[in-house]
């Protein structure tokens, strides 16, 4: 017969147990929330990066580019709303989406007039048809899932609308390819040929960038951004742009003088002077020529 001690120890073991499980799940779950954004801000190249990819689409929309509606994903940071605004932008023309809370909160106390939402960007898509641009600046692989993003981006466009999407390229076990423009070109003819499949045509590709997210402390992927339209081909070719730390000084050459160069860098006043300095001092080198990428 069990005595009541046994009964008592028995149930603080059970009790115990079960509070130890809840620890262990609750960490899990708070690793896994952390890792869902591991973004650490824009790299010096990838500013140029997302000045240059919004340049392109401002150039391609003309004149709709200011009275239109652009999404993006946000991050913590906002580097997309500081570019739009120093583009000249309002900032009820910008929807800013992200899945991980704790940027959407810092996102929206930096950014309090632009419209954010906590979501999974395919399902704030779903509740737009009209949209000038989408800026999906992933940070993860072409993969089935990041494919299923473009495509429903694709849906929430008006007809001259513009898309970019950003991936990283090489860490796909199976297609690590160690030529860098080959690595890339892999990418972009599954990435082509998956909306051509699922759209009935190839879409108009407008440019290609590719770059290394490089810092001080760590080397970075490299990763490719490819901008298109979703109607049928037109470009025949397509330039693709090497972007390196180089294009971030040419940049501020180019534009030392704009009244919005603190949003076009999204920096502050100190760091920008830091750099307007740098580059009176030692101006970056003319650009080398991009390439012209024949796909068909
Ligand atoms: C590279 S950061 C975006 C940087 C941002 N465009 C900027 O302007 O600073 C990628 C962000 O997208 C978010 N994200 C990734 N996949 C997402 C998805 N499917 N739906 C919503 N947000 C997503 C991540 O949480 C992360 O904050």
């Amino acid at each position: 017969m069990t005595t009541s001690r046994e009964l008592i120890v028995r149930y603080v073991q059970q009790e115990s147990e079960k509070v130890l499980r809840r620890i262990v799940r609750d960490t899990i779950r708070e690793v896994r929330t952390n890792q869902r954004n591991n973004y650490k801000g824009d790299s010096k190249t990838k500013k140029a990066v997302r000045l240059n990819v919004w340049e392109c689409i401002r150039n391609t929309l003309g004149t709709k580019f200011e009275s239109g509606r652009h999404m993006f994903l946000c991050s913590c940071e906002g580097g997309d709303a500081s570019v739009l605004s120093g583009l000249g932008l309002d900032y009820d023309s910008m929807i800013a989406v992200d899945h991980d809370p704790k940027s959407v909160t810092s996102f929206h106390n930096k950014f309090p007039n632009v419209e954010v939402h906590k979501s999974d960007i395919s399902e704030a898509l779903l509740d737009h048809d009209d949209l000038s641009s989408i800026y999906l600046d992933f940070t993860s692989q072409v993969s089935d899932s990041s494919l299923k993003h473009v495509y429903n981006a694709t849906k929430a466009l008006n007809p001259n609308g513009v898309i970019a999407c950003t991936f990283s390229v090489g860490r796909e076990k199976e297609l690590n390819l160690n030529d860098n423009d080959n690595a890339c070109l892999t990418r972009v003819r599954i990435f082509e040929s998956y909306l051509k499949k699922r759209l009935g045509f190839k879409p108009n590709t407008l440019a290609y960038f590719s770059y290394k997210s490089d810092s001080d402390s760590r080397y970075g992927s490299l990763m490719l951004v490819i901008v298109f339209q979703v109607k049928p081909q037109k470009l025949k070719n397509t330039p693709f742009h090497k972007i390196d730390i180089y294009d971030f000084y040419r940049n501020i050459e180019r534009l030392m003088h704009h009244q919005n160069l603190c949003s076009l860098l999204n920096s502050n006043e100190t760091q920008v002077g830091i750099w307007c300095k740098r580059v009176r001092e030692y101006p970056p080198s003319p650009r080398r020529s991009d390439f012209i990428v024949r796909m068909r």
